[in-house]
Formats: structure tokens, sequence, C-alpha cells
């Protein structure tokens, strides 16, 4: 692994204008959550998509929007950037960012190979600029309580975690040639959908250093005929990690019945289930909530409101931005290593 990023901040506690490049769900969501988190508000959109522009302009009041996301970069007043736009396009998208001067926080998945975050990581070095990746349950203030638990030994230490995410899509989208359908675009069931799950419980596992992949695939729906091949509709994996811990992840983007959502990690002295702590004791399961502090504030319940109030005090220098670029490699390595074994049935070794 690579050292971590030195951070030059220019614009300490401001108010962060902030450039949102993609009107698409993720966008649109950024946009309402930026426009409420009280130290950031949305300057300017880019979109290519005339319609979604509009759209997201008329519904957010955003005052500026472009068509070119380079236009954007290049207006002086906007500060940082949202990058909503997939990861086909976005690593250049990045490095321009960086060039331009502005402080980035990039959507998931991070990038279509690992190397292409070391790319932007040097690039946001170079500019000494901030360099924050989305995983927004990351920042739900009862996640970080659960971590912090964990962290203290509230289970012990942590051997298994097992991951289930099911997401059922219509894949109706025009071209067929679209990110979301071609193995090895990240834009099936594991790292469209599950990947928030499956780096969660890394997280709450402490970023163990991950040693193999093994995983199988299937794609009974989707209809990709090109050279790379359908993405994945089911995906099960096992990564091993440092120590003999393990994760197994379950992936759906398409089943018949409700497989529901699993997030359990596994320790000597206890289990999380969700976000309750339980332990087996004289015959009895005990289990108690990690709930969420109170927050009264106007659009805390939006998904990315946390995620975006951190960039900008990762920006403004009072914490260290989560997820990092060596969070971001590691995970983007474990998800290649993932997709890799599944095409060649057989276990992958990770090196990072
Ligand atoms: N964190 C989450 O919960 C979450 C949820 C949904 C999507 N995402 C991620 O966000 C990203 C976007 O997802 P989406 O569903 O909004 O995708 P989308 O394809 O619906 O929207 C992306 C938008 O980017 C625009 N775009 C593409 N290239 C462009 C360019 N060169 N210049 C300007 N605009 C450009 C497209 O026109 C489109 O409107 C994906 O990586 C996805 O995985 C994250």
């Amino acid at each position: 692994m690579e050292g971590g990023v030195n951070y030059t901040r220019s614009t300490p506690r401001r108010h962060l204008r902030l450039g949102v490049v993609g009107c698409g769900w993720a966008g649109q969501q950024a946009v309402q959550a930026a426009n409420l988190v009280p130290r950031t508000t949305v300057l300017a959109v880019a979109d290519m998509d005339e319609e979604r522009r509009t759209h997201t302009v008329e519904t957010h009041k955003v005052e500026r929007t472009y068509r070119d996301y380079r236009e954007l970069l290049a207006d002086g007043d906007i500060d940082a950037v949202y990058l909503a736009t997939n990861p086909q396009v976005r690593t250049p998208m990045a490095i321009d960012s960086f060039r331009a001067g502005k402080h980035t926080l990039v959507q998931k998945p991070h990038a279509l190979r690992a190397a292409d975050i070391r790319r932007i990581e040097r690039e946001a070095v170079k500019a000494g600029r901030v360099l924050q990746f989305c995983f927004f349950m990351r920042h739900f203030r009862n996640y970080r309580k659960l971590r912090q638990q964990l962290v203290e030994g509230a289970i012990g230490q942590i051997y298994h975690a097992r991951v289930c995410v099911q997401h059922n899509e219509d894949m109706t989208h025009s071209d067929r040639d679209y990110w979301l359908y071609a193995y090895g675009r990240m834009g099936g069931a594991l790292a469209q959908h599950a990947s928030h799950e499956l780096d969660l419980a890394w997280w709450c596992m402490g970023c163990p250093r991950p040693l193999w992949a093994f995983a199988a695939r299937h794609s009974p729906y989707c209809k990709y005929g090109g050279a790379e091949g359908p993405a994945e509709d089911w995906l099960s994996g096992l990564v091993g990690f440092d120590g003999g811990r393990t994760i197994q992840v379950e992936a759906t983007r398409m089943s018949h019945v409700n497989v529901g959502r699993v997030f359990q990690l596994f320790g000597k002295d206890g289990a999380v289930n969700g976000t309750a702590i339980s332990r087996f004791h004289r015959g009895e399961y005990k289990t108690r909530e990690v709930v969420k502090p109170v927050d009264r504030r106007r659009g805390s319940d939006l998904f990315f409101f946390y995620e975006i109030e951190d960039f900008a005090k990762a920006v403004a220098g009072e914490i260290e931005p989560d997820v990092n670029a060596d969070d971001a490699y590691v995970f983007t390595k474990m998800l290649q290593a993932l997709y890799a074994s599944a095409r060649r049935n057989r276990r992958v070794a990770i090196q990072v």
C-alpha cells in the first residue's frame, strides 16, 4: 500500500460551493442533500443530457448549468466537485477536476481498476486538494457508533461477516451496451449494489488486508451480447483476509423471492445483525440496538447528507476524508479479484 495523502486545505472553514457533474439519480440526490447541508451549496450542475440538466436545475433551484463538465471545472466560483457519473467516464473527470484546483468527491464504484485510484490520488496530491470517495453508509451516525463500539471490543475479534443484498431492477435501458450490462464495468449486482454492504462489513472489521477472493456468478437476465459477456445478475463470493478472517457476499439484482438484506458480523464474544449487537448467554439471545443520535436538521434523513457534510469538514481540515484513497484502492482490488475469480472459476490472490 502507498502512504497517505498530505492535503493542503486552501478553503478552510468556509461555506463550500459545489459543482455536481451528472444529473442521474445519484447526482440529483447529491444536489438535494448538499443544498440542505448547512455548510454547502450547489452552485452549478453539468450534464450532457439537456432534459436531466434542466429538470435538476428547476427542481433544486441551482444557479448555473453547463453541458460540458469542463466548463463547470473552469468556473472559478466553484470550490469542490461531486462526480456523479459512472466509473467508465469518471477517472479522467477526477484528474481534470484536480488539475482545475477543485476538491473532489468521487461516486462509487470508485474506478474500473485499482490503478486508476492511484492516478487520481497523484493528481490530488499535486493539486493539494482533498480527495474523498463515496460510500454513504460509512457516514450514517448509527454505523459510526456501531464501528466505534466494535473497535472497543463489543463483540471481540471479528472472524467472519455475511452480507446479502437484493435490488430488483428493470433492466430496460435502450442502450444494450449500457455500463450496467457489461461484465467488468462494475455495473452488476456486486459493484453497483452489494458493494455498499461489503465495504461496511470490511470497514467494521477495521479494513483488514485482503489476500484472496473466490466467486461464482450467473447472468440469466442480462441481454448484453458484447465480447465482455453480460454483467452478473447474481454473484456469490468469499474474500479471505489477514488473520484468517473472511467475508461472504451474495448479490442479486433480480430474484423472484425476497432474499432479504443481511448484514451480519461474527465475533467470539457476540455478533452484529443489522445495527443490533447480540450475545447468546445462558440459552438466550440478548440484543441491543445501536441507535442513531437525534438530529433534527432538515435533510439529515437523506442518503448523502452526512457524507457531503463530512466531505466539507475534510475540506475544512477538521477530519480526514473517508473513504480515503488507500481504502478505495484496496477495496477496488477486492472487487477486481471477485470479478476475476468468477470469470476464471478459481480462487484469485489479491496483492495490495
Ligand atoms: N451511493 C449510492 O447509493 C449510489 C446510488 C446510485 C448510483 N450511484 C453511482 O453514481 C454513479 C451515477 O449513477 P446514476 O444512477 O445517477 O447514473 P446515470 O447514468 O443515471 O446518470 C449519470 C449522468 O451522467 C451524465 N454524464 C455522463 N457522462 C457525462 C459527461 N462526459 N459530461 C457530463 N455528464 C455526463 C449522463 O448524461 C447521466 O445523466 C454511478 O457510478 C453509480 O454507481 C451511487
